[in-house]
């Protein structure tokens, strides 16, 4: 089993011709509310690869929340440690899209409520999981208990530092694997790439977009390559990543299978329109990969 501990976000898009300048007003294309956040995005992309998934999050009272349950439900994933917080409100993404590009503003809401008293309370399923899933659209402070709990049960964690003003430098001993983008990984570390790779061998796995991503094997730095596409809606690419990625690796794969299966499955998440709408099942990485 993989758990989620992470973010559940109601996106709110907006496609438009071209992003408004200071003070502008302008006419949007059309408006979308789709589930999103990058934790419930990970756990959905796990779950439809046919992993057994559970997710650990907090959401409001309200019909967002009540949405987000649901649709984590329908892909088969365990809701049971989804609470609710009495006063905030659901986490939003309000998402601008023009022309492949998107701006993205988070409002958090009920995801800072997420308390390391909630992760006591589902110890049991962070113990039987195989991997533990992490991003930082949560408390600080939940993310290091989070850490904390999955060393004590000897529980791999793969931690997704998005956003990476959440993330601390120390964390890196205690977790398995970190999978910043160029931009999270200039923010976190501010040392070149090369070094970094070489310091943290077969734990800093770098996504370059449809460049694919980089890591170290402890010899040799290894550049899986993407597969090229055209792209749609690249919201939730490095979520499909994640996801499919902790999925390949707690099936066996070895790392670099694993980072190009997760760079598969992150190709044809970025062909359909929403964070969760192209996350492909397990047939279709195969199919790709197969040439089809
Ligand atoms: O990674 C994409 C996600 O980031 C969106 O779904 C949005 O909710 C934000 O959390
Ligand atoms: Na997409």
């Amino acid at each position: 089993m993989i758990t989620v501990i992470g973010s559940l976000n109601m996106d709110l898009i907006v496609q438009m011709d071209a992003f408004p300048k200071q003070g502008e007003t302008i006419l949007g294309q059309a408006f979308q509310t789709v589930p999103g956040g990058k934790g419930a995005n990970q756990a959905v992309a796990a779950a439809r690869l046919g992993h057994e998934v559970a997710m650990i999050g907090c959401v409001g009272k309200d019909s967002f929340g009540e949405a987000l349950r649901s649709v984590l439900q329908q892909e088969h994933i365990q809701t049971g440690a989804i609470v609710s917080s009495p006063s905030a409100l659901t986490g939003i993404a309000n998402i601008l899209i023009y022309n492949n590009d998107n701006r993205i503003v988070v409002v958090p809401g009920a995801n800072y409520e997420l308390s390391p008293s909630h992760l006591e309370a589902s110890k049991h399923l962070i113990q039987k999981s195989q991997m533990v899933i992490i991003q930082l659209e949560i408390p600080k402070e939940t993310t290091a208990y989070a850490i904390r709990m999955c060393k004590e049960a000897g529980v791999p964690i793969l931690l997704n530092p998005a956003p990476a003003a959440n993330f601390d430098v120390q964390w890196m001993e205690d977790i398995t694997y970190l999978t910043p983008n160029e931009t999270e990984c200039a923010e976190i570390f501010n040392e070149p790439i090369d070094h970094l790779l070489e310091k943290y061998p077969n734990k800093l796995i770098i996504t370059l977009g449809s460049d694919g991503a980089r890591y170290s094997d402890g010899t040799y730095p290894i550049h899986v390559p993407g597969y090229m596409t055209t792209a749609v809606d690249t919201t939730g690419a490095g979520d499909t990543f994640n996801g499919a990625l902790a999925y390949a690796l707690v099936e066996g794969q070895s790392l670099d299978e694993a980072v190009y299966f997760a760079n598969i499955a992150a190709s044809l998440s970025v062909e359909k329109f929403s964070a969760q709408g192209g996350m492909p099942t397990l047939d279709a990485v195969f199919a790709r990969m197969a040439g089809f």
